[in-house]
Parts: C-alpha cells; sequence; structure tokens
C-alpha cells in the first residue's frame, strides 16, 4: 500500500510501493485515468499517488487522458478539473482529444467487475484510439497475460489447422474465410468475442456467407495497419 506523501520520505531506500509505482508509470507508453468524485474533487488516495509522481517525474512528457465514467453527465466535474490541474503541473502530454465522458451505470457493471456493455466499451476504444492517433509511436498491446495468450494462440492454432482459413486484406480490414466444419463456426465466435475484449483496438465480427464462416477483423481508417500483427495468426493474407 502506498504511504502518505512526505517529501522528506521521498529518497532512497523508497517504499517498495512508491518503486512499484514509479516502474509502473515509467513502463507505460500512456496512462489512462478514470477517477470517482469525491467532496468536489480527486480522493484523496488519487491525489496521493499523484503526489508521489511529483518527485519522481515518470509522469512528465507522458501522454495521458481520462475517461470520465460518471452516468450523470453532470457529476465528476470537481474531479476532473483536478486531476487537469495536477497533471498539468507535473507537465504530463494531456491528451484533449482523447478525454471523454463515458456514461457507466451501475447496472453495466458485471458480478465480474468488468464492463461488459458494447456502448460502453466502443467509446472506451475509442479513448484509447485517440490517444494512438495522437501518438503513432506506441505500440498496440493485447492486454492478455502470458498464460491466457499462450491458450488463445493454441485454440487459434488448433482452429486454423482445422478449419485452414483463407485471408484477404481489403484496405483496413482482414477478412478471413474458414472451411466450414464440425464445431467451427462456435469456435470462432467465441474466440473472435474474447479477442474482443482484449484486442479491441480492432473490431472482431464473424458472419456466415453461403455457410462459410467469415471473420472480418476491422482496424480505424486512421490506423489501418493495426491489422498487420493479426494477419500472422492466420498465416498471413494472400
Ligand atoms: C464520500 C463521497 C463523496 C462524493 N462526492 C461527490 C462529489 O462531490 N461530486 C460527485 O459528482 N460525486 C460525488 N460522489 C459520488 C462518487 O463520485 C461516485 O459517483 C459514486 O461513489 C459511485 O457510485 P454511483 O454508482 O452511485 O455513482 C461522492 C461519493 C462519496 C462516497
Amino acid at each position: 500500500m502506498l504511504p502518505h506523501f512526505n517529501p522528506d520520505d521521498d529518497h532512497e531506500p523508497l517504499p517498495a510501493a512508491v518503486v512499484g509505482l514509479r516502474n509502473a508509470i515509467s513502463g507505460a507508453d500512456a496512462a489512462l485515468f478514470c477517477t470517482p468524485d469525491c467532496a468536489g474533487t480527486l480522493p484523496g488516495s488519487l491525489k496521493n499517488l499523484l503526489d508521489w509522481t511529483v518527485g519522481g517525474t515518470e509522469l512528465t512528457g507522458k501522454p495521458v487522458a481520462w475517461a470520465k465514467v460518471a452516468a450523470d453527465p453532470r457529476r465528476g466535474e470537481g474531479a476532473h478539473a483536478t486531476l487537469a490541474t495536477v497533471l498539468g503541473y507535473v507537465q504530463a502530454n494531456i491528451v484533449t482529444s482523447a478525454c471523454r465522458h463515458v456514461p457507466i451505470s451501475r447496472e453495466m457493471v458485471g458480478p465480474d467487475g468488468l464492463v461488459a456493455n458494447p456502448t460502453a466499451r466502443e467509446a472506451i476504444s475509442q479513448t484509447l484510439q485517440a490517444t494512438l492517433q495522437r501518438h503513432p509511436e506506441i505500440p498496440v498491446a493485447c492486454t492478455l497475460g502470458p498464460e491466457d495468450g499462450t491458450e488463445r494462440m493454441r485454440r487459434w492454432q488448433q482452429l486454423v489447422q482445422h478449419a485452414k482459413p483463407t485471408t484477404r486484406r481489403i484496405g483496413h480490414q482482414l477478412e478471413v474465410q474458414f472451411r466450414p466444419g464440425s464445431g467451427v463456426r462456435d469456435e470462432l465466435e467465441a474466440l473472435a468475442a474474447a479477442e474482443q475484449q482484449c484486442c479491441a483496438f480492432v473490431a472482431w465480427t464473424v458472419a456466415v456467407d453461403t455457410g462459410q464462416p467469415v471473420l472480418h477483423v476491422t482496424a480505424s481508417s486512421e490506423q489501418p495497419d493495426d491489422i498487420e500483427p493479426i494477419m500472422s495468426l492466420f498465416g498471413g493474407a494472400s
């Protein structure tokens, strides 16, 4: 747990939690903030975290944005105004085009704590897209952990072996046609839905065209090459 900020403690050896925080920020290409409003400003705990970054300068020059998720658009103003002040103070690189209101009501949060609502997910994805548009040097990354990633790759490889897809690139879209077969459509739909969760920088949709399952992977027209790394899943495009 982060200790309360005290400039007299901001020296080596730093508390482990502060080292962890600073390393995490240093290692990130960008930071996206999401915070509730508390008594008209930032919750003290987040302000404490930000205070620890002042001496470390990890946020200086870092692309940052925020998503304001209060269901009521009139709420949350104080926190975001303070966030803008503090991030300006530490000279973070605020990507204003990426900062947006993404209303999330309590009902949208599932028992697992995740938001499955497609409109909300699309809005969050747009925040990330806007950050990438301003900072094309940031590599697009999948959010899966290494273990889940290995299992996902295994399933894709098994499906590719079984249903021998042909892949075409059409502008910023990949069209991957799979041979029909037992369980192919179900597995393709399950995998596409799973990828939509962790690789939401592109859209994953499955259609069935004259009995043949077809996967479309669509990047934004501004970032057409986001589909490049995905092509290798299917052995490249013809
Ligand atoms: C102690 C406390 C103070 C809060 N102060 C504010 C505030 O000043 N402005 C605001 O818009 N929301 C305020 N909220 C609401 C939170 O920002 C947040 O929206 C809420 O806790 C999330 O629950 P909800 O689903 O009811 O919105 C406060 C909540 C708590 C618990």
